[in-house]
């Protein structure tokens, strides 16, 4: 995961590092660190934040026009001041930042040992730093030549930049898996994990691809691939503003993102309805749309909350556009012998485009003959580039470790194919099609009201800050939001909860049920409301406390519930929409009450760019 940034040109590198630094922060923080090139070389780095290295740095030589700084989710060794990046060679002669991970880095390490090779850190980044320093003192090359031939012999991932004190006014940039983005400005350039720590100096940027290596200094940008290949730049301009990343008003990115989605679910669907609400038009499934069409089945990948998003677009692919869906955890199929063929339609959803093991599931698919279609927020990311088409999901950009706006975006994408997959395949009636687009737009509305509760829903939250296990229970297209209910308490308050399809309970989990157990309830007006009502009983009859989320006006639930929070009527189709914003708040406000850092929870970071 890691968040790497650095700067060439003519302005003094520290603040844009910090700065950087800070803005990718969510992707790694537990250790931190930076080298600054000022004729001579001044490497800081600690374990803690961000702030932590700026305390450290405080009254230290900051100076200097190039540098590098790096952010840390550790791999290989436990987070600690010497296993924080960056790392130099043994003989003083690269300094290295590194996302990813190096997996033959024991094989190598052994090699290096052997050739008197010395380690300071647990990392295998260190090896890949002495890697390189072998290749150059011993073949006599450019440090640049000792770089591509390096990497030809390393298993893994890697973003990297290198500097060599030899030649200090040049970086040296790498990516292969991991993601690295170069702004582009007048004589100088940046380097970034993402495109947040660049936008305010640049909107041009080049995104590497694998294997590529730049030589970039504030002379110009070479690009080969670490074969010798010559590449040409490919300069794209990037729509993103300061404002994007700002916190604004909120105490925390997570609650202005939950604040966020009557907006980035209008910014979904934007352009894409027509005016009259009789068509959908997704651009960019287009080319492809008679092959989805014609589909035999659709095979849905992806991990975490975007899995959540995928089991919600099981039922709706299956219901509206009756075409059978499979949904995998892409770690687990990217290790299978999927049985996969050029009439499947293979869909993989990722917030960040940038998740390793989803985009391993993708590359597994390729030869395949089907047609993989890709669902992601951030444009330019490499899952945009490695599908056949796709669509944005506009949610904006999202920087709380745990996915709120994300999470309904996604779902409000897979609403809209499936709705006009039913119409191209016939099987939905223009008449209903023409319905269900008209109470999807009325989906940001409803969630604006949703909002307005929330200070009853804080209350409940202060109820059961203090319990220690919880159970979400919900049936058909709702157990999925049961289960991104469960993980958002999970991640952000370290509270152990499960999801459970509601008619699984008494297969097991009942047992678990007492006065101490709250259990979160998703009993909205749907096809199912009698079964939850019965489920509820089940609860209550074993004293378990009900926290129920309803249809308004509901009246039966709220006879047997603790606490019942009411969200709008809706189509049964769009309740995943609404009912989980419910969930998001009393997780977010939960973690609040129990001091948790909800922006970046221990252990986790955004984007899980390794195995
Ligand atoms: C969500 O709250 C998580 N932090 C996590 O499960 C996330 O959804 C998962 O890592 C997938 O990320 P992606 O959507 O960027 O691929
Ligand atoms: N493998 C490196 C380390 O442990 C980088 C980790 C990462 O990118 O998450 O330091």
């Amino acid at each position: 995961m890691c968040g790497i940034v650095a700067y060439v040109g003519d302005r003094t590198a520290y603040p844009i590092l910090i700065k950087g630094l800070q803005r990718l922060e969510y992707r790694g923080y537990d250790s931190a660190g930076i080298a600054l090139m000022n004729g001579k070389t001044n490497i800081y780095k600690c374990k803690g934040k961000v702030k932590d290295l700026e305390h450290l740095v405080k009254d230290q030589d900051i100076s200097g026009s190039v540098g590098m700084g790096h952010t840390r989710w550790a791999t290989h060794g436990e987070p600690s001041d010497r296993n924080a990046h960056p790392h130099q060679s043994m003989n003083g002669k690269f300094i290295v930042i590194h996302n990813g991970i190096i997996e033959n880095y024991a094989h190598l390490k052994k090699e290096l040992t052997n050739r008197g090779y010395s380690f300071n850190s647990d990392t295998d980044t260190e090896v890949l730093a002495n890697l390189i320093e072998n290749v150059y003192l011993e073949q006599k090359v450019s440090a640049e030549l000792a770089v591509r031939l390096a990497l030809t012999r390393v298993v893994g991932a890697y973003g990297l930049v290198i500097s060599s004190p030899e030649e200090p006014g040049m970086l040296i940039a790498a990516r292969k898996g991991s993601p690295l983005v170069i702004g582009v400005g007048d004589k100088e350039y940046f380097l970034a994990s993402d495109a947040t720590p660049i936008i305010e100096y640049t909107d041009q940027v080049i995104y590497l691809n694998d294997e590529e290596v730049a030589v970039i200094s504030r002379q110009g940008l070479d690009l080969k691939n670490i074969y010798n290949d010559t590449k040409t730049p490919e300069i794209k301009t990037i729509n993103l503003s300061i404002e994007n990343i700002d916190k604004g008003e909120y105490e925390h990115y997570m609650l202005k993102e939950i604040h966020e989605q009557s907006n980035s679910i209008t910014e979904t669907f934007r352009g894409r309805i027509a005016m009259d609400e009789s068509k959908i038009f997704l651009g960019g499934i287009l080319d492809v749309m008679h092959k989805l069409i014609d589909a035999k089945r659709i095979v849905i990948v992806a991990c975490g909350t975007s899995w959540h998003a995928a089991l919600v677009g099981e039922y709706l692919f299956e219901e509206y556009a009756r075409i059978p869906v499979e949904v995998e955890y892409a770690s687990e199929f990217r290790y299978r012998n999927p049985i996969v063929d050029k009439d499947d339609l293979v869909i993989a959803i990722s917030q960040s485009g940038e998740t390793a093991d989803t985009l391993a599931a993708v590359r597994l698919v390729k030869d395949s003959g089907a047609t993989i279609l890709g669902i992601c927020n951030v444009a330019g990311s490499s899952l945009s580039r490695e599908t056949h088409a796709g669509v944005y999901t506009h949610a904006g950009i999202e920087i709380g470790v745990a996915s709120t706006k994300a999470f309904t975006s996604q779902i409000t994408v897979l609403t809209m194919m499936a709705f006009l997959l039913g119409n191209k395949r016939q099987v939905l009636p223009a008449a209903d099609y023409k319905a269900l687009i008209h109470e999807l737009i009325q989906v940001p509305d409803k969630i604006a009201e949703i909002l307005k509760e929330e200070k009853n829903i804080e209350k409940i939250a202060s109820i059961y800050k203090d319990v220690t296990n919880a159970l979400y229970l919900g049936r058909g297209i709702l157990f999925p939001v049961a289960l991104e209910g469960a993980l958002k308490l999970k991640e952000i308050s370290y509270i152990h909860a499960e999801g459970y399809p509601a008619a699984e309970m008494k297969h097991g989990p009942i047992a678990l049920i007492d006065e101490s157990l709250p259990v979160v309830v998703l009993a909205v007006q749907d096809r199912s409301y009698e079964k939850m009502v019965s489920n509820i009983q089940e609860v209550k009859a074993r004293k378990g406390k009900v926290i129920a989320i309803v249809s308004k006006g509901d009246k039966v639930v709220k006879k047997m519930a603790d606490q019942v929070i009411e969200i709008p009527n809706c189509h049964e189709a769009l309740s995943p929409l609404l009912s989980v914003i419910p969930l998001q708040i009393l997780s977010y406000h939960i973690a609040v009450m129990r001091g948790c850092n909800v922006d970046q929870p221990r252990n986790l970071a955004k984007s899980v760019t390794v195995e």
